[in-house]
């Protein structure tokens, strides 16, 4: 019998190839990280139903690679609509046990002739590292691509330690008279929308990003609340806390729970504005968002966070906490023309 030939087809997040898609990154996740659940269709579908929608202050679109009906590899291209409109952030995957047949290769291929056609000269993406010498990593490397950010992956283990939790509020308290902690679930509210726009936009000036090639991020109140209902959609609830000095959201912190894995949580952003730095709010924030979780999830049993090592306060933050480290993230570019084929 002959080999099928591969197939690069176009799909959408309500086709029905669709779940199939998403097998594949089920498997790639479950390869690199047999101990995390894999994202889930529906978290992926809500993803995909964004980037198709118009509208939306980003969109992409989908290709499954195809050997006969089968579907063994996965691309998502994403486009930036309100700023960093020379970008295409890139996901490829392909299914373990179809790897060095030149699979991802093509999809990257496929994805350089894409984002040219979308008139995005540079491609981003974003490599999960748990030890060294990872597939992604060596395949990257193979295609030209240059490593612009590489950040630590660190786990909580939870519950947190009491002793280590109070001594953390205790130390930030202190420091932090004149700010007030404020706790939110999902939607920030109406009256700090447009603070919390603010602190996202500080979010792509201020946060380390190595060597990326992306440029400050223009947020809105309605942007913010677009990713808001994203997030609901795809199956996450965010508990935030933030601190306010004279009614103004200075300082923030968003933890993601998907609700059909709530075991695993994950870190999101946290940031303080610059002028409000040196009072420990980040560490008032965290513990704020840590103490929520422990009410409203007691069964979560791990948090995920990354952080580059040069960010010295985070990192300072996380260790006083109980973060351990658990392999690297790292976010690569490549500008077409650039790779060596
Ligand atoms: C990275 C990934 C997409 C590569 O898919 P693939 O179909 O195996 O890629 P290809 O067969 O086109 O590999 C092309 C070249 O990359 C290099 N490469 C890929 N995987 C490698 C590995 N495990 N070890 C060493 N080199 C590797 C080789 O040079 C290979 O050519 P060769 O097989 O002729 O030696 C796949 O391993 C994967 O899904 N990994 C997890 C997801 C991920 O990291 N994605 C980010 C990629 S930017």
């Amino acid at each position: 019998m002959s080999t099928p030939t591969l197939r690069l087809v176009e799909l959408g997040p309500d086709d029905d190839a669709f779940a199939a898609w998403c097998a594949v990154w089920a498997a790639t996740e479950q390869a690199d990280r047999p101990g995390d659940a894999p994202r889930t269709v529906d978290d992926h579908a809500a993803l995909g139903r964004q980037l198709v929608a118009s509208g939306g202050s980003r969109d992409g679109t989908h290709r499954a690679a195809l050997l006969g009906d089968d579907v063994v590899g996965a691309l998502r291209l994403l486009y930036p609509l309100r700023d960093n409109t020379s970008v295409a952030f890139v996901d490829v995957a392909v299914y373990p046990a179809h790897r060095r047949r030149g699979i991802g290769g093509a999809l990257v291929a496929e994805a350089l002739r894409l984002a040219a056609a979308a008139g995005r000269t540079e491609l981003i993406a974003e490599i999960d590292e748990p030890g060294p010498d990872t597939p992604g990593r060596l395949f990257a490397l193979r295609h030209g691509w240059s490593c612009d950010l590489l950040e630590t992956r660190r786990d909580l283990a939870l519950p947190v330690d009491e002793a280590r939790l109070a001594a953390v509020e205790a130390d930030a308290r202190r420091a932090s008279g004149g700010y007030e902690v404020v706790t939110w679930r999902d939607h920030v509210p109406d009256e700090l929308l447009d603070d919390r726009a603010v602190l996202e936009e500080r979010m792509s000036t201020d946060a380390p990003h190595g060597d990326m090639p992306v440029e400050a991020e223009r947020w809105d109140g309605e942007r913010i609340r677009e990713i808001e209902d994203l997030n609901v959609a795809r199956g996450r609830t965010v508990l935030s806390a933030g601190a306010l000095h004279d009614g103004r959201l200075v300082a923030f912190t968003d933890l993601h729970v998907p609700l059909a894995t709530s075991e695993h949580a994950r870190q999101g952003a946290t940031l303080v504005l610059r002028e409000h730095r040196g009072h420990r709010l980040g560490a008032l924030v965290k513990a704020a968002v840590l103490r929520d979780l422990a009410t409203a999830f007691p069964r979560t049993r791990l948090i995920t966070t990354y952080n580059l090592e040069g960010n010295a306060p985070m990192v300072a933050v996380n260790a006083a906490l109980g973060f351990e480290p658990a392999g690297q993230t790292s976010m690569w570019s490549l500008r077409p023309g650039s790779a060596p084929g």
